[in-house]
């Protein structure tokens, strides 16, 4: 099958620059092409650019065969790709919510027994097809919002067992969901430290008895662990860092949200995929990851999760001073029942518009293309080239800028994931 997006107002693609990032100034780079037209065959973009340069792709057939879609009124650009997600979960908070409304705060409840516990426990009570029916309806709504792509964490489970269930549930999701989204899992045995267990005997079993099980699942190829008081140290990360290693497990880690303990220095140290979070990042963090990216031929990039600032009260990241240190910046919704219940990325992208002071160029950029490069993925995803998957985006509406200044409402139109059309705005 074949589609043609036609006279196209403002097609944004995001094209990659040498497999690069988008970094400091070039984060502001989104190549974009007024009137310009966008083929896809079967799964993949054949041709993206301006009329001229169209016709040989299309071939003898003309545009007999071919589903062509009018879009001299509209917007066209990736499908967002969401870096940080735990959606895979049972049960829900709303009760800690309305706590912490009335002055509790996230650690508080957490150490009353609430918090990722709450969840460990539903977790555990469910059966994995449970846990798949609830998730499908998650991806229904992340979808609708324009993410086509997911990363999801393990980490309600923290046994060998159910570690391993909400892997294999990410891992059929992945194989089957109506919508064809990517789902990328990571797994974050070292999410909290289970009633029961000393840290000691967590990480050993961690260790020990989860990673070699867990390396079977090929899909898997991050490993994240949180670097928090109460929860891990950076002396834990070292040892599952290392162990994680042995298996080519490349970290992302959640780090500096409330307390800043070396979590940079770890990400330097074992060139981690992604450092998250990043509320409270220090000045000197900054510089050493700056430093660092620019010997470096791998980039760590900072993934930002304002949605968690806005829903913990907690403060903003200072995203200005990460981009003027050339450290490429991901937006993602960090989806979860505890700190940040939304699958709108489009809300965090306002968020970060109006509170990260990121400009819609940068932020653009920051859940399409860097989201994939952060994910090992920007081969094959985060960008409107040819070659690449056919995964985009359709807004009616006057000028990129406006999916910013449109705030807290779904400016999508329609939907392509795979060549395929998933999903239309009624
Ligand atoms: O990314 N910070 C740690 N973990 C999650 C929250 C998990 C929860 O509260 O259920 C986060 O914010
Ligand atoms: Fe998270």
């Amino acid at each position: 099958m074949s589609i043609l997006i036609e006279n196209i107002k403002q097609l944004i693609t995001c094209k990659s620059n040498n497999g690069l990032p988008k970094c400091g100034i070039n984060q502001s780079e989104i190549g974009l092409i007024e009137n310009a037209f966008v083929l896809i065959e079967g799964e993949n973009i054949k041709y993206a650019g301006e009329r001229q340069g169209l016709e040989r792709f299309l071939g003898n057939a003309g545009k007999n065969d071919i589903t062509v879609i009018d879009a001299a009124d509209k917007i066209v650009m990736p499908g967002f790709i969401d870096a940080h997600t735990h959606f895979v979960f049972a049960g829900s908070r709303e009760n800690e919510y309305e706590m912490r409304l009335s002055g509790k705060s996230y650690q508080e409840i957490a150490e009353a027994g609430g918090g990722i516990a709450a969840t460990v426990n539903e977790v555990r009570k469910s059966t994995k097809q449970k846990l798949i029916n609830e998730s499908e309806k998650r991806l229904k709504k992340f979808i609708s919002y324009g993410t086509t792509t997911l990363e999801g964490k393990s980490g309600y489970g923290l046994d060998k067992e159910n570690e391993l269930k909400l892997l294999d549930v990410m891992e059929e999701l992945n194989m089957k969901n109506k919508y064809g989204i990517d789902i990328i899992p990571t797994f974050l045995g070292a999410h909290s430290i289970p009633a029961g267990n000393s840290k000691e005997q967590y990480v050993n079993l961690i260790i020990e008895e989860m990673l070699p099980r867990v390396a079977e699942r090929k899909l898997v190829r991050f490993i994240d662990i949180f670097i928090e008081e109460n929860y891990f140290n950076t002396d834990d990360a070292e040892r599952i860092f290392s162990a994680g290693k042995i298996y080519g497990l490349k970290p992302r880690i959640h780090t500096d949200q409330f307390t800043s303990m070396g979590g940079i220095d770890i990400a330097i140290r074992f060139n981690a995929a992604s450092v998250d979070h990043l509320e409270v990042l220090q000045k000197k963090d900054i510089a050493k990851l700056s430093i660092y990216n620019k010997a470096s031929a791998r980039k760590i990039s900072a993934v930002l999760l304002p949605g968690v600032s806005y829903f913990l009260g907690i403060p903003y990241q200072p995203a200005r001073e990460i981009i003027n240190g050339d450290i490429p910046v991901v937006l993602a919704t960090d989806f979860n029942p505890g700190s940040s219940m939304t699958e709108n990325i489009q809300t965090v992208m306002s968020l970060a518009s109006l509170k990260l002071k990121m400009s819609a160029e940068e932020i653009i950029n920051a859940v399409t293309i860097n989201a994939a490069y952060s994910l090992d993925l920007e081969n094959r995803l985060g960008s409107i080239e040819s070659g690449k998957q056919a995964d985009l985006l359709i807004f009616d509406m006057p000028s990129y800028k406006f999916l910013l200044y449109n705030y807290g409402v779904n400016n999508i139109e329609q939907v392509i994931k795979k060549g395929r059309l998933v999903y239309k705005a009624a």
